[in-house]
């Protein structure tokens, strides 16, 4: 039997992953991407481990049908709640020859060389700092580091409904950031910890003092991903290359290609799906 060919899978709740994929496309612009937002149902931080879960493996089967031979959650939520289970339990008889992979270690692996004080702050959904994921990768490849978190469980539905321009969008900023910066004043160096953060950057700079610097995920994740095409060409020859972009969404098409559009700048083509 062939191996599957076709277009590198990127998925996330809604709107986030999408600050991801426009950096994986700046490095790696000849492949083809196929996006799957599930916007219908996020958003995912506040939800459980199994919902997150089954949502996530329902979009990875969905990616899988379409023929993406490689998947990435870019979603930190997903990520920390899902991947390891897709890795280890469900891609042996989903398909034990393709792969899905996440956006936390990557992050975790670049944070050691901007950290000078060795103190991080880590601004995530409710979910991404419950699972205890960041401080458990950082401190696997930096015990020296120290991880203080705060859940900002209205960024995302903030960003979502497209008030991240919005003054109210100031005092949830402002109020997340202050906590953080109360529970350890040593920090130098904020990872924004969900895909959708970056569009909040204007605002999380604005509030943040300019001695901290602030990690958004997209570079690390598209350099990392470049790496792995690399060192992985069993799978890296099974990824089309046209640098075609094609867009999914388990809401109205119409209201994804508005609110992606703002986001990318451009326009899109996207078709509506049920992952149920
Ligand atoms: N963009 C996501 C993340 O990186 C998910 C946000 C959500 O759905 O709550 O965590």
């Amino acid at each position: 039997m062939y191996p599957i060919c076709g277009p590198i899978g990127v998925f996330d709740s809604g709107y986030g992953g999408l600050t991801i994929l426009e950096k994986i496309k700046e490095q790696l612009p000849q492949y083809d991407y196929l996006y799957l937002g599930d916007n219908a149902r996020t958003p995912y931080g506040t939800r459980s481990f199994e919902v997150v879960y089954e949502f996530t493996l329902q979009a990875v089967r969905k990616l899988f049908e379409m023929g993406c031979p490689l998947v990435i959650l870019a979603c930190n939520t997903a990520s920390a709640k899902a991947l390891r289970s897709i890795q280890q339990k469900d891609l042996p008889y989903l398909d034990a020859s393709r792969r899905v992979l996440g956006v936390i270690r990557p992050t975790a692996e670049c944070i050691g060389e901007l950290t000078q004080t060795r103190h991080i702050g880590l601004l995530a959904t409710e979910g991404t700092v419950r699972s205890g994921s960041y401080p458990m990768e950082i401190n696997k490849l930096f015990p020296d580091i120290t991880v203080s978190s705060i859940p900002c469980p209205l960024w995302v539905p903030l960003i979502e409904n497209n008030e991240f321009n919005s003054e109210g969008a100031d005092y949830f900023v402002k109020k997340y950031v202050n906590q953080l910066l109360e529970k350890d004043p040593m920090i130098d160096t904020f990872i924004l910890g969900c895909t959708h953060y970056p569009l909040l950057m204007q605002k999380i700079r604005k509030f943040t003092p300019p001695h901290i610097q602030l990690v958004a995920q997209g570079e690390y994740v598209a350099t990392s991903l470049s790496d792995y095409l690399t060192r992985h060409p069993e799978i890296e020859q099974r990824c089309t290359k046209k640098g075609n972009c094609k867009f999914l969404t388990t809401e109205s098409e119409e209201k994804f290609q508005e609110s992606a559009s703002l986001f990318l700048h451009q326009d899109i083509l996207v078709r509506s799906i049920s992952l149920e």
